[in-house]
């Protein structure tokens, strides 16, 4: 498939921190992209890259117009690129109301007011702000004024729109809500949205396809469910839901550890110390004396979540608690001894990561 924008062996140091190391990422026309990665890993250094406002120091970017040719983004202002960037902290004009603020984009470039008018009033319509087009930013709540700078965005029409933590200024409930939304606006507006997020959840919930960066460096690029269920490596497999990360050694098709080889499945051939990556819903408890166990353990916790229980195992010789997430209500009790089992397919092995899983525990903020 040809890539609607081409980021090449792209770097970027700033005196001796290395905020982007040889990053290459296609995106595809269309495409809902999100960058994942914990604080500081560059993701807003990339956007800044696409956008303009930052210089690499090697690589190229390019698009690929309509007529299939390639543009060199690198040598362009940012004015004079296809792209549009929404900030990681927008501002809007408090003294214009919403429809100025939509509109003043426009205004700059010159259109007739005519078309100004039309294009503001479709794009108020899409996000839902029609009838709040003379409020001032200091009247919306939240919600309402991060559609206001998506509007912004928007109603410029790039090719690709470029949002860096985008939802990052809502609570809970109205995030979750704006997640859908803007994934039913993007494929409304028909615009490929490269979307910057240190939350997991949301990247999954809303992309594509998803690259995951940590420390300057793309770890793996690819669809939310390869992500999560073929993680590459163990910052993947550890930035990307929960679960348990069992070390040892890789012994054939299995994992040497706990003084037996647990079963496993290995995507990619792998030798020496390993980790073998056990997701909450793929594994299962049993009884102590069940046959098929592969682990015993003792319940040290259970958390019902409404629809689902997640049930904490302790394994002696395992420093976390293996996690089970179970269908429905506790079955089981604190104290309580079981077996834990899990198909081999389901349990990935990968090579282990030289302190990752120590030095990281996730994202900031
Ligand atoms: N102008 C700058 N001068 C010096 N260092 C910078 C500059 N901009 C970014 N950095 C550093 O480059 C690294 C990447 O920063 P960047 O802002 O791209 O991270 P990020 O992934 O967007 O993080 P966050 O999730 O916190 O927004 C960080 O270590 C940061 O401190
Ligand atoms: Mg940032």
């Amino acid at each position: 498939m040809t890539s609607l924008l081409r980021i090449d062996h792209v770097s970027k140091a700033y005196g001796s921190t290395q905020a982007l190391d040889d990053v290459s990422i296609d995106i595809r026309p269309n495409e809902f992209f999100a960058l994942l990665g914990p604080s500081g890993c560059g993701k807003t250094t990339l956007l800044r890259s696409i956008a303009g406002f930052e210089d690499p120091d090697a690589g190229s970017i390019t698009v690929t117009d309509a007529s299939g040719g390639q543009t060199d983004l690198l040598v362009l202002p940012p004015n004079r690129r296809p792209v549009n960037l929404m900030f990681q902290s927008y501002a809007l004009f408090p003294h214009m109301n919403v429809r100025r603020n939509v509109a003043y984009g426009l205004e700059r470039e010159g259109l007739s007011k005519d078309e100004i008018a039309a294009r503001v009033d479709e794009v108020l319509a899409t996000v839902g702000l029609a009838d709040r087009a003379k409020a001032r930013p200091a009247q919306l709540s939240g919600g309402q004024r991060q559609r206001v700078a998506l509007a912004r965005a928007i109603v410029k029409r790039p090719r690709l729109l470029l949002l860096d933590e985008p939802l990052s200024a809502l609570d809970r409930k109205v995030r979750a809500e704006m997640q859908l939304e803007l994934k039913r606006l993007q494929h409304e507006v028909g615009i490929t949205f490269v979307v910057v997020t240190h939350d997991q959840e949301e990247a999954m919930s809303m992309a594509d396809r998803i690259a995951v960066m940590h420390h300057g460096r793309v770890q793996q690029i690819d669809d939310p469910v390869t992500l999560y269920s073929r993680p590459a490596n163990v910052f993947v497999a550890d930035f990307i839901g929960s679960g348990t990360l069992i070390p040892g050694i890789a012994e054939g098709a299995g994992l040497s550890a706990l003084g037996r080889v647990l079963p496993c499945h290995a995507p990619a051939p792998v030798a020496g110390p390993a980790v073998v990556m056990l997701r909450p819903e793929s594994t299962h408890l049993t009884s102590i004396d069940d046959a098929s166990r592969l682990l015993d353990g003792t319940v040290v916790e259970t958390h019902f979540y409404g629809g689902s229980t997640i049930t904490s195992v302790r394994v002696s010789g395992l420093q976390p608690p293996v996690v089970v997430r179970t269908a429905g209500a506790p079955r089981h009790s604190v104290g309580e001894q079981v077996g834990i089992s899990w198909a081999p397919a389901d349990a990935v092995l990968l090579a282990a990561d030289d302190g990752t899983l120590a030095a990281d525990p996730g994202a900031a903020v």
